[in-house]
């Protein structure tokens, strides 16, 4: 009998049994090319342009890239990828800040992208999913962050069974609709919002976080989900009674629909109290998976990522300071322990 490990496990659960024998280490269409220009292992950030369908007619879409110093300069093996959106009115850079991804502290093995949200209208940058967003008929940032996976995947090594989603508020409530999305939900292989903004569908024209999130998991497929979010949120408060309004889903509601959707449903989550108190992380296992879905109370906390550092920005206000621990790595432990077997 082979030794069946975590990853493997999960592997074999949500497509098919893989085995290490007779597996081969893949990498993407973009092996082998030249690397694009402006960037290298442990360089610089450089920023990209590609032409996107995501508006009516086109539109040119920025995002920030950055490679890991362990990034092999002949592009020819394989790194895992991580695209992290941005809160409401934030630069792409600013989200490169706020969650040290691209440093050698957090990250020396995962490519990063930080997509752009456009700038359409007041109040900044922002994602689909916000009330003060173009509705998905006229900007719709699911298909940009898919027409990015095409482009990333053709142009660097990446490992496609290891491919994750992280955001941070309005980009929280991005990486939400991500899931929901049966297209982006088979491409990646776990997905983590932070003081994420997910509407009610009676704050939004159309329904994209209740009735439309529509994932389709069955034969026991699987959407690994993770949410932190500070009890202290003046933004998107937890229980979703926002001041101002229009509201958000409640975070008990939204993690428990995953814990539903995931098939997760009839076992009890484990409870694990950290940081001296301050922390109550529940975590749900089921079918022979841990931490399927997992989510991150925070005492105390406000709106944003937390993180030991300062981080300057309207964030450190409405975060209501520093924690004791980083996000980042409890997002990036987590990441870890998921990938997809490519069909
Ligand atoms: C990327 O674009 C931003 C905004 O235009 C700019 O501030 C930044 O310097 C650029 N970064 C690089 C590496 O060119
Ligand atoms: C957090 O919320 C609680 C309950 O509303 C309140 O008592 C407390 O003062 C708040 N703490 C901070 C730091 O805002
Ligand atoms: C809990 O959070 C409060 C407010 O941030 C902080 O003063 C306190 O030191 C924290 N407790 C621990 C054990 O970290
Ligand atoms: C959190 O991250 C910072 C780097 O931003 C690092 O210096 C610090 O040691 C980390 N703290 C913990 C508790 O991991």
């Amino acid at each position: 009998m082979p030794v069946m490990t975590p990853l493997l496990l999960a592997t074999a659960f949500i497509f098919q049994l893989i085995s290490p024998c007779l597996s081969v280490q893949t990498g993407s269409a973009g092996c082998g090319k030249a690397l694009p220009e402006g960037l290298s292992p442990g360089g610089p950030s450089q920023n990209f342009t590609i032409e996107s369908q995501s508006q009516t007619g086109g539109v040119i879409r920025r995002y920030l890239a950055h490679l890991p110093e362990q990034f092999d300069t002949t592009n020819t093996k394989s790194a895992s990828l991580i695209l992290a959106f941005h809160g409401q009115t934030q630069p792409a850079r600013s989200m490169e800040r706020i969650t040290g991804l691209s440093t050698h502290f957090f990250n020396q093995d995962a490519i990063v992208v930080y997509p752009e949200g456009l700038d359409y209208q007041s109040p900044g940058q922002q994602w689909l999913g916000d009330p003060e967003a173009p509705p998905s008929s006229v900007i719709d940032d699911r298909v940009f962050a898919n027409e990015l996976l095409d482009e990333l995947t053709s142009s660097l090594c990446i490992d496609e069974s290891r491919i994750y989603v992280a955001g941070l508020s309005n980009g929280g409530g991005l990486t939400g609709l991500l899931a929901c999305s049966p297209i982006l939900n088979r491409r990646v292989a776990a997905f983590a919002g932070t003081a994420a903004a997910f509407y009610t569908d009676t704050s939004l024209t159309e329904p994209l976080f209740g009735a439309g999130c529509t994932p389709e998991l069955s034969g026991g497929r699987k959407v690994p989900f993770m949410e932190l979010h500070g009890l202290n949120d003046s933004v998107i408060a937890y229980d979703g009674d926002n001041a101002p309004a229009p509201n958000t889903i409640a975070l008990p509601n939204w993690v428990g629909s995953w814990v539903e959707k995931n098939g997760c449903a009839k076992t009890r989550p484990e409870t694990e109290i950290l940081d001296g108190g301050n922390v109550t992380k529940c975590s749900w296992s089921c079918d022979g998976w841990e931490d399927v879905v997992v989510h991150y109370k925070i005492n105390h906390f406000g709106h944003g990522w937390p993180s030991t550092a300062g981080q300057g920005e309207p964030f450190e206000t409405l975060r209501l300071g520093p924690t004791t621990w980083n996000a980042t790595s409890v997002i990036l432990e987590w990441f870890s322990k998921w990938r997809l077997a490519v069909e």
